[in-house]
């Protein structure tokens, strides 16, 4: 292990199953197989240290593989306290060489010692899944931070927070926006989100979803496909918005739409997905029905104010692995997932393989991207390059064996002329 820094992981001897799962995600991720196998040959990333703050599972750690081809050294921690796959990690460190910091279930104080530890690398590149490793940088390692190229950023919540820092002019290293890829949001965000939300809800209560009422707090990307996928599944579908045109949206989409005070009452399942704070609170938890699960698939575990439901319960006790029963003073029983942290990674997998596939590839594409652009970049918010994004939709197709038309010559010139018409 000649570059390891060290490591914090929960056990070395779990890393054979954690290479068996990372081996078989890898052969759902064909685009990042493409890009590593190119990375090897081109070394793009040589000289580089990415110190990266994701979750990790098994569909990281192929991007960590990726970035290590390209000839950089990697170290990884984790975004998310309960989302670490321990296996995977240990799989990183004893198989693949990369330095981990992640161990699932670590309390809060573990969860920030481990981003530091993966900042004593000094990074050239920063990788985060909401801005922690970021705001670190920035708040605790100024002179780091100002020697950094850039940053990719992967999630709503984390470009959201980073527009924040740009705005309030804090932000100290240009960072690529790989959320908002249309590659990345369009499938991840709604494909991903939608199906491993379900798989969360399922795999820690295994309750029938067909005939439930259940209550989709957002109506973004993440929302719309949880929506979606539940309906298929037999739900009977609210959905709670705050923009008007999400909301009318919702309702052109078939679904009811209603505020969050009247969808607590009628609600059986409840999915909070905004991205804001405190979404399901106090005034609500009284009305709802004895029996409700309650769970969020947004990137922090705000979104339901679980201090005031534990203040105002009068018994807690954990009925089923990631399943808490609340009980209030009335007598009914509220039933938090996951402890309010995001469901999918909690109690589940996460995102299948094949979509992280493109996110993934916006990684690692934004990182060599940068570092070739490294000299035009100032410290803002930048999109993933159009002819970057394109690119990985159409290897995407490529791999799935699809092909799709081009225009003809005369179309091609219709679409630059303003004088055709009726
Ligand atoms: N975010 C959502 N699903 C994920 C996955 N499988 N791996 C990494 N990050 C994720």
């Amino acid at each position: 292990m000649d570059s390891m820094t060290g490591y914090d992981i929960r056990d070395c001897a779990l890393a054979s199953e954690g290479k068996r799962r990372i081996e078989w995600a890898d052969r759902q991720m064909p685009v990042l197989q493409l890009i590593r196998e190119r990375f090897e040959r081109e070394q793009p990333l040589k000289g580089q240290r990415i110190a990266a703050c994701l979750h990790v599972t098994t569909e990281t750690a192929n991007l960590m593989r990726t970035l290590k081809a390209g000839g950089a050294k990697v170290v990884l921690c984790a975004s998310n306290p309960l989302s670490t796959q321990d296996e995977t990690a240990a799989s990183l460190v004893v198989d693949y060489e990369v330095p981990v910091y992640a161990v699932n279930d670590i309390d809060t104080e573990g969860y920030h010692r481990h981003i530091r530890s993966a900042a004593d690398i000094q990074p050239t590149l920063t990788m985060d899944d909401g801005a922690d490793l970021v705001t670190h940088m920035l708040k605790d390692r100024p002179e780091d931070a100002a020697r950094v190229v850039a940053g990719t950023e992967e999630t709503t919540t984390g470009v959201i927070r980073l527009r924040a820092m740009q705005q309030d002019d804090v932000l100290r290293y240009p960072i690529i926006a790989v959320n908002d890829a249309k590659t990345k949001h369009f499938f991840d965000n709604r494909y991903g989100t939608g199906q491993s939300t379900l798989d969360g809800i399922l795999r820690a209560t295994n309750v029938l979803l067909s005939g439930q009422r259940l209550v989709v707090c957002g109506y973004g990307w993440c929302g719309r496909g949880l929506a979606n996928r539940a309906r298929g599944l037999g739900a009977r579908v609210i959905v709670v918005e705050i923009d008007p045109v999400k909301g009318i949206e919702a309702v052109m989409d078939g679904f009811d739409v209603m505020p969050i005070a009247d969808a607590a009452r009628v609600g059986d399942i409840f999915v909070t997905v905004t991205g804001n704070k405190h979404v399901i609170r106090g005034e609500h938890f009284p009305h709802m029905k004895d029996g409700a699960i309650l769970c969020n698939s947004g990137h922090f575990d705000v979104e339901i104010a679980l201090g005031q439901l534990r203040e105002m319960s009068v018994g807690q006790r954990e009925a089923r692995k990631h399943v808490m029963e609340h009980t209030l003073p009335c007598g009914k029983r509220l039933y938090v997932l996951g402890e309010g942290r995001l469901v999918n990674l909690a109690a589940a997998e996460g995102h299948p393989a094949s979509v992280m596939d493109m996110s993934f590839a916006n990684q690692a594409l934004s990182a060599e991207w940068a570092v070739q652009h490294a000299d035009e970049l100032e410290r803002r918010v930048y999109p993933v390059p159009a002819e970057v994004d394109d690119s990985i939709a159409a290897l995407k197709l490529e791999a799935m064996g699809i092909t799709i038309d081009t225009l003809t010559e005369e179309q091609v010139r219709y679409l630059s002329t303003w004088e055709e018409g009726t």
